[in-house]
């Protein structure tokens, strides 16, 4: 059974956000880091439960009408299989209109472009090295 929720600062689930995460990303983010970002005003997360387990989350800042993606990943065994834009889908339909939403990607994380791309968000422009030197950020903006 699919479950999508939103979650803040009381309700995340922490331990499974930390170990998707870890799963997903090189820098991994320890249940400290995700509770210090939900502490921020305006913060808070979609959840994808299948069968109770965590399969992927975005976390996200909407302090007044302009939105800030702060993350977003899918466990690697549930990639591929829509969840991703499941993800995005719902989170676009929680946030205040109207207003504008930004995020960084980096423009070699094809799945992730191609993720942002398919739901209108379009690239504004690029920080050269923003990652680390020779790896740029895309700025992708889309209006909500
Ligand atoms: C980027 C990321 C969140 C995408 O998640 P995902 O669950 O794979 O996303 P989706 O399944 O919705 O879409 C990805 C592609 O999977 C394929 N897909 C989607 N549903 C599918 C299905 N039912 N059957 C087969 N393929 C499918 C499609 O090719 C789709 O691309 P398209 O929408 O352009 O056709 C995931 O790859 C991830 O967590 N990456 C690591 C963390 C990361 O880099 N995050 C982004 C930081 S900016």
């Amino acid at each position: 059974m699919v479950d999508i929720y939103r979650f803040d600062i009381d309700t995340a689930p922490y331990a499974d956000l930390a170990r998707v995460h870890d799963l997903c990303f090189t820098e991994s983010w320890d249940e400290d880091t995700f509770e210090a970002m939900l502490t921020v005003y305006g913060t808070f997360g979609i959840a994808l439960k299948i069968d109770q387990a965590l399969q992927g989350f975005v976390l996200y800042r909407q302090p007044f009408d302009d939105t800030e993606i702060l993350t977003i990943c899918v466990h690697p065994n549930a990639e591929k299989k829509g969840n991703g834009s499941l993800l995005v889908q719902h989170m676009l339909q929680h946030l205040k209109k109207p207003g504008k939403c930004f995020l960084e990607v980096s423009p070699k994380n094809i799945d992730a472009v191609k993720l942002y791309e398919k739901f209108k968000f379009t690239t504004m422009n690029t920080r050269k090295d923003y990652y680390e030197k020779g790896l740029d950020a895309y700025v992708m903006m889309r209006e909500i």
